[in-house]
């Protein structure tokens, strides 16, 4: 099933999958930045504990959700919206679910190698995936630092991207990924509209 003839609204499902994502990105990031910058302790340790919990939890999360793109699509962009920025927003929005995939696993195999693989909110503890190897560990540990960055870059366009079409053009980029309670109408679009993209 696509989501076939909509511009106005992302499906339910995508909008709650979506805004869950955000907020334990933008909470696991200020907890990262933190964690690597206070001193040993309870509270350092129960923050890396905790960024941990939040990073399997986001790929878990994502997973769900790259199954619901597959399988439900997104409304077609705005046509009104310049061809410039629908490939840029096609860009981020792929680099968000390839690095939200991959940081986790990166996260997950680093801990591994270094001896201290996640437990998931104190729930349960994950199985090491990777054999110890300290070199290893603080190899793949830059490489996730270096993509946590770029990540929240690219958080940053992304919010502004989005709070530049709602608040300086007026369009309707914001309003389709909010819920409807806090929109209103449900317009249904003409026959003949062109079917959903998919991963665009
Ligand atoms: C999408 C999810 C994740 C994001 C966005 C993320 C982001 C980050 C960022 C930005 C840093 C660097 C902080 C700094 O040095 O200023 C960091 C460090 C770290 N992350 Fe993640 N992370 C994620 C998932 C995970 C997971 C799943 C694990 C482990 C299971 C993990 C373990 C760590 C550890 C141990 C560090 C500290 C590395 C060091 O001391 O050099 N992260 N993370
Ligand atoms: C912080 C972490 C965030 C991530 C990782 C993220 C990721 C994404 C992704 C991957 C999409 C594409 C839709 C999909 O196929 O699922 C999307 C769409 C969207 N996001 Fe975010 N987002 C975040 C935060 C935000 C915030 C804070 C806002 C608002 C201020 C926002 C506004 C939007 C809008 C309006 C769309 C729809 C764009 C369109 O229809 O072309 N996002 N987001």
């Amino acid at each position: 099933m696509t989501y076939g003839t909509r511009t106005d609204h992302y499906p339910a499902i995508s909008k709650l999958l979506h805004w869950l994502v955000a907020v334990c990105v933008l909470t696991t990031a200020v907890v990262a930045i933190t964690m690597t910058r206070i001193a040993e302790g309870a509270t350092h340790d129960a923050l890396y504990a905790f960024h941990k919990s939040l990073g399997v939890l986001i790929l878990v999360l994502m997973l769900l959700r790259l199954i619901n793109r597959l399988a439900v699509g997104a409304p077609i962009p705005d046509p009104a919206i310049e061809p410039w920025q629908r490939t840029l927003s096609a860009i981020v929005h792929t680099l968000f679910y390839v690095l939200l995939i991959a940081m986790p696993i990166v996260g997950y195999v680093a801990t591994s190698a270094y001896g201290a693989p996640p437990s998931f909110f104190g729930l349960f503890d994950m199985p090491p995936i990777a054999g110890k190897d300290e070199a290893l560990a603080t190899q793949l540990f830059t490489l996730h630092r270096w993509v946590g960055y770029l990540v929240i870059l690219l958080v940053l366009t992304h919010v502004s991207a989005a709070l530049y079409h709602h608040f300086v053009r007026g369009d309707n980029v914001l309003r389709r990924m909010l819920p409807r309670a806090m929109t209103g109408s449900d317009e249904v679009l003409a026959p003949g509209t062109p079917p959903a993209h998919r991963l665009r």
